[in-house]
């Protein structure tokens, strides 16, 4: 294990680089249930993550030493839990704006949380909040994008894509977590300003497929509609016809 601070707005955040760990989020979430003392702003990076979890029970693959798999700790005690959504659209967006001053491209989300360019996903963000009866205790903010990798499983290689496939060289993965975690705690500290209105604003306009007919699948029924925006509580707005419609995460998927 390896450990080391850089200053940026949490007081010497603290990185812990793991060589070879199972899921970053899951190793968070065992030293919290151990009662570790972990300071807000710790990240948890991992160089070989061999069985990272994504969204919905899928496994995030990642070629060793290739890509930014970390996970960060956050006590949200101030937002009510009723706004979880806003620290996923607060996250989201931070990644988006890091990911465009690496890569000098438009940069979409895919709701929830995939980070795309053009069609093909190049990140993943997996939120895990920890409550405790209606307080907030700790989020663990796992995040993997795909940095210098440039072979994928055949399933995902049609619509996958890394930095380097974009800039066409490789990149220091520590300089990019560095950066990546001061636009976190940038958004972070704005979060705690409070406003909500023009986070989740700024957090439609990236939607991938916003405003544009696109087929859904609902209940296992392929239907077509209208992509519109999220509501306050992060519930996707289809709009089919003219009728406004809002689903959770696991009552819609994108048809690809
Ligand atoms: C998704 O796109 O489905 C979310 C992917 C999240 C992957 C990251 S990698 C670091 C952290 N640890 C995990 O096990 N998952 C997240």
């Amino acid at each position: 294990m390896q450990s080391n601070t850089f200053s940026g707005l949490f007081e010497g955040q603290n990185v812990i680089t793991l060589q070879r760990v199972p899921s970053t989020n899951e190793y968070l979430k065992e030293e919290l249930s151990k009662s570790t003392p972990l300071t807000e702003g710790t990240v948890i990076m991992a160089v070989d993550q061999y069985a990272g979890r994504g969204q919905k029970g899928t496994l995030w693959q990642s070629e060793p030493g290739k890509n930014l798999t970390f996970s960060m700790l956050l006590t949200p005690a101030f937002l009510d839990p009723k706004h979880q959504f806003m620290l996923t659209a607060a996250i989201t967006l931070a990644v988006v704006h890091w990911l465009e001053s690496v890569l000098g491209v438009v940069v979409k989300v895919k709701w929830p949380n995939d980070i795309y360019i053009g069609d093909k996903k190049i990140g993943g963000i997996l939120i895990e909040n920890i409550l405790k009866g209606n307080q907030w205790k700790s989020a663990i903010v796992g995040i993997g994008i795909n940095v210098n990798q440039t072979l994928f499983p055949d399933a995902i290689r049609e619509h996958t894509t890394s930095v380097k496939q974009i800039l066409h060289r490789d990149c220091q993965i520590p300089e990019l977590l560095t950066d990546l975690c001061k636009q976190i705690g940038q958004a972070y500290f704005s979060l705690k300003a409070g406003r909500f209105e023009t986070l989740l604003a700024s957090y439609e306009q990236r939607l991938y497929r916003l405003g544009e007919l696109h087929p859904f699948l609902v209940d296992g029924v392929k239907v077509a509609g209208v992509l519109d925006g999220v509501a306050e509580t992060g519930r996707l707005r289809i709009d089919f016809n003219g009728h406004l419609v809002d689903f959770d995460i696991k009552e819609i998927a994108f048809v690809i």
